[in-house]
C-alpha cells in the first residue's frame, strides 16, 4: 500500500526552492542514517529556525530499513510540532541511480527524488530524468536531476575525477526533462578529500555557474560535495587514534557566495561524519570503562547539532527562514 508524503506532514522542496531563491540563501540537505544523526539534524535546525532537506542515500536505506527511515521522518515531524517551532522537512533521496529507486522511494514517503544520471551519455541522462519526473510529478513529488560529474569515493558514489557542467547542455536538458532543481559541478567533489593538502584551495568556478544561471534565470541549482571538512574535526579524529591526514574540503566563503546565488540547496553529509566520528573517538578514549553508547553517542549528537547551527546561521543562510 503505497504512502503519500503528505500523510506524514512532510513538503516537497518547491516552495523550499522559490523562498531560498527570493532570499538569497540556501536550503541544508544533510544525510542521515542512524537515530542520532536524525535528532542532531532535526534540533539543531528547530534551534536556528530553518527548514531542512532530510537526505537519504540508496545506501542510508539498505542500512537503515526503509520503513524505519520514513517513520522516523515523520517523528521528525511531530517533535518540531511538539516544540512550537514547525519548521518545513522534506525527505529527499540522494543519489538515485535507476527508476524503480526512485519509483520506491515515492512509494514509501519520499517528498523528493534525485534521479542521478550523470555518469550517462546525455540523451540517455535526459530520457531517464524525464520518466523518473513524469512519475513522480503525479504524486506532487520534486525531482533533482544532475548535469556533469563530481568526483570523490562513497559507498554509491565513485568517480575517480570530475568534469564540470557544460552550460551549453542546461537549457535543453531542463526544458526537455520537466525536472525542479538541478546539481551541477562546478568545483566541489565527495567525501573528505577535495583538494591537494598543501596546496592553494583552487575557487569554485563561478564563471560556469553564472553562465548557468544567465540561460536558466530563477532555475534552483543544487551543490553536492559542500562540506568543509572542518578542520578541527579532522584534528580531533587524528589525535584519538585516526588517520585522516591531508584531508581538505571547501571553504566557507565560498558556499555563502554560492548561497547567496541561484544554489538553493546545498548538500552536507560529510561533516557530519566527520565530527560524529571526532567525538566518539574522544569520548572512547577519555572514558575507557563506559560501555554504555548512549554517553558517547550523546556527545556526537550534540557536536552534530552544533555544526548544524553553525551551518544555518554562518554558511548557507537559512537560519530564521521560518
Ligand atoms: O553523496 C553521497 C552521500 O555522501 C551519501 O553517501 O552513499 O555513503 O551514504 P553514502
Ligand atoms: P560531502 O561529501 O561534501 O558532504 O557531500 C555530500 C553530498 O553531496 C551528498 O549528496
Ligand atoms: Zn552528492
Amino acid at each position: 500500500m503505497p504512502v503519500s508524503y503528505k500523510t506524514l506532514g512532510l513538503q516537497n522542496t518547491r516552495k523550499m526552492f522559490q523562498d531560498a531563491m527570493a532570499g538569497k540563501y540556501a536550503i541544508p540537505a544533510y544525510n542521515f542514517n542512524n537515530l542520532e544523526q536524525l535528532q542532531a539534524i532535526v534540533l539543531g535546525c528547530i534551534d536556528s529556525r530553518s527548514p531542512v532537506i532530510l537526505q537519504v542515500s540508496k545506501g542510508a536505506r539498505e542500512y537503515a530499513n526503509a520503513t524505519l527511515l520514513r517513520c522516523m521522518a515523520m517523528g521528525a515531524v511531530e517533535i518540531t510540532k511538539e516544540a512550537g517551532v514547525e519548521i518545513p522537512i522534506a525527505l529527499h533521496l540522494d543519489h538515485g541511480d535507476s527508476y524503480e529507486l526512485c519509483v520506491s522511494c515515492i512509494e514509501t514517503g519520499f517528498s523528493s527524488v534525485m534521479i542521478d544520471g550523470s555518469h550517462l551519455p546525455f540523451e540517455e541522462n535526459m530520457e531517464l530524468t524525464r520518466r523518473v519526473v513524469e512519475y513522480a510529478h503525479k504524486h506532487d513529488v520534486t525531482v533533482e536531476g544532475e548535469l556533469g560529474v563530481l568526483a570523490g569515493i562513497e559507498d554509491e558514489v565513485s568517480h575517480a575525477v570530475s568534469h564540470y557542467t557544460k552550460p551549453e547542455e542546461v537549457e535543453t536538458f531542463v526544458k526537455n526533462t520537466g525536472v525542479d532543481s538541478l546539481a551541477i559541478s562546478i568545483g566541489t567533489s565527495h567525501g573528505a578529500f577535495k583538494f591537494k593538502p598543501n596546496e592553494p584551495i583552487p575557487p569554485l568556478r563561478f564563471d560556469i555557474l553564472e553562465e548557468i544561471e544567465r540561460r536558466i534565470p530563477g532555475f534552483p541549482i543544487v551543490l553536492h560535495g559542500a562540506s568543509s571538512v572542518m578542520p578541527e574535526y579532522v584534528d580531533m579524529i587524528n589525535h584519538y587514534g585516526g588517520d585522516l591526514i591531508g584531508a581538505v574540503g571547501v571553504p566557507e566563503e565560498q558556499l555563502r557566495r554560492a548561497a547567496a546565488s541561484a544554489v538553493c540547496k546545498i548538500n552536507i553529509d560529510s561533516d557530519g561524519r566527520l565530527a560524529f566520528t571526532a567525538k566518539i573517538r574522544e569520548a572512547l578514549i577519555k572514558d575507557p570503562k563506559n560501555f554504555d553508547p548512549r554517553k558517547y553517542l550523546a556527545k556526537a549528537r550534540e557536536a552534530l547539532r552544533s555544526v548544524i547551527v553553525h551551518k544555518n546561521e554562518n554558511v548557507l543562510g537559512s537560519a530564521n527562514r521560518i
